[in-house]
């Protein structure tokens, strides 16, 4: 076979080591691509006004792979005043890119699988009966709408004309808001189209047929959030018992959820929800195996093929500048395993996986995380492993 091209995309602060670490088990795995690295993120914002250029989108949509890191978003103040001087008449807002990217490539099916590692210290545990300890395995996968809903970017803010006519037009404004004044409004909307949620719904399905999951999980609020939340279970019962009746279809509200996760994780297979819930039940399942350390992602256009792998933290900017980088690779590593399953490199994924799960097991080398030390530099120096050490760990047991 060809070899691949990989668009790999370090972004800002711990992006870069935790990529640059993930590449060398990728290789030391035997998987044989080439990388080409593409500019996303803060550094671009400054200097050019665009944190997603064309060339990254360009290079995305040849190679159609990419990696991702983290990237860092500051608040629309912070973003004008570090801006370049030259570009600062411009009128330019500032704007995820990795949203942006979601939306130009229409990478709507998100996926956040949430698998617990035997002998992971950061193992939840609760106490059972009797006053036993229980460590409950927990393999939930999360799949989250990720183009539409809270985070479709549908806002105002002092909504004015059409718009605050518009509002006007529905009683539950008039009645709760129509006395308020116009500059004391603001307005996110909440959209979910038939399309794209459809599409994360048969998403779940599949996932869990293929993998034998007995449960999916609608994960939303359809008594409170009657029109969004609403269809998306409606829709969910209609694919469910014409395509796949020997799957359970659970419903539960986000709220709820929230509690439940800790009281039984273990119970939940599948689960789907919208951009927002979705992103919120992702974070609570992952701090069940360990946090962010180790909650991976993949987010992808199953028409196009085209896929982009991260994991779910962000930069940190407060550990960017350390000179021995300690944050832990784990959670970019297995977004690049998942990135292997997308592309059928099942087998060195697979290998990569089982030299994750030996490391975690053997239990000699952990990050700081995985000691439950305070994130500082001199964590290397008390006996955790850095960045490059993990990765050299997981390298070691490829086998
Ligand atoms: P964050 O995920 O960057 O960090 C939160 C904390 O989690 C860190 O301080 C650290 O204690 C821990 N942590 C994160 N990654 C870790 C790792 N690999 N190993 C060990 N510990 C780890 O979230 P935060 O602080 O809310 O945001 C920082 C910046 O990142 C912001 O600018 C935010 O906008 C951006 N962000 C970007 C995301 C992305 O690129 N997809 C996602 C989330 C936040
Ligand atoms: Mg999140």
């Amino acid at each position: 076979m060809a070899k691949r091209t990989i668009v790999a995309m370090p972004g800002d602060g711990i992006g870069k080591p935790v990529l640059d670490e993930t590449i060398r088990v990728l290789e030391a795995a035997g998987f044989e691509a080439d990388y080409i690295t593409a500019d996303i993120g803060w550094e671009f914002w400054c200097e050019e006004g665009n944190p997603l250029p064309q060339r990254t989108i360009d290079l995305i949509e040849k190679h159609k792979i990419a990696l991702f890191g983290a990237i860092t978003s500051k608040p629309k103040d912070a973003a004008f005043d570090e801006l370049a001087p030259e570009l600062k008449e411009k009128g330019l807002v500032y704007s995820s890119p990795i949203v942006g990217l979601r939306q130009h490539f229409g990478l709507d099916i998100c996926m956040r699988p949430c698998k617990s590692y035997v002998g992971n210290p950061l193992n939840f545990i609760r106490r059972g009966q009797g006053n036993t300890i229980e460590e409950p395995e927990v393999d939930t996968v999360i799949f989250r709408q990720n183009t539409e809903g809270l985070y479709g970017g549908v806002e105002w803010s002092a909504p004015d004309g059409i718009v605050y006519d518009g509002l006007m037009t529905h009683p539950k404004f008039i009645k709760n808001f129509g006395k308020v004044p116009k500059e004391e409004l603001s307005v996110s909307t909440r959209i979910f189209t038939k399309n794209a949620t459809e599409r994360i719904l048969r998403a779940a399905f599949e996932h869990a047929k293929k993998y034998n999951y007995k449960s999916v999980t609608v994960c939303e609020k359809p008594n409170v959030i009657r029109e969004t939340s609403g269809m998306m279970y409606k829709m969910a019962m209609e694919i469910q018992k014409a395509d796949y009746p020997e799957i359970e279809l659970w419903n539960t509200n986000i709220d709820a959820q929230m509690m439940w996760l800790t009281k039984n994780p273990e119970t939940y297979g599948v689960l789907v929800a919208g951009n927002m819930f979705g992103d919120i039940v992702s974070d609570g399942f992952a701090g069940l195996i360990g946090g962010l350390g180790f909650a991976c992602s993949a987010q992808f256009n199953p028409e196009t093929g085209i896929g982009v792998f991260e994991p779910t933290h962000g930069s940190a900017p407060k550990y960017a500048d350390y000179e021995t980088s300690i944050v832990n690779p784990i959670a970019m590593v297995a977004s690049a395993c998942m990135m292997l399953d997308f592309i059928d490199e099942n087998e060195i994924a697979s290998k990569i996986r089982k030299a994750v799960a030996d490391v975690i097991a053997d239990g000699e080398v952990k990050t700081y995380d995985m000691m439950k030390m305070r994130g500082r530099a001199n964590v290397v120096e008390n006996g955790a492993a850095s960045t490059t050490q993990m990765a050299d760990a997981i390298i070691a047991k490829l086998k």
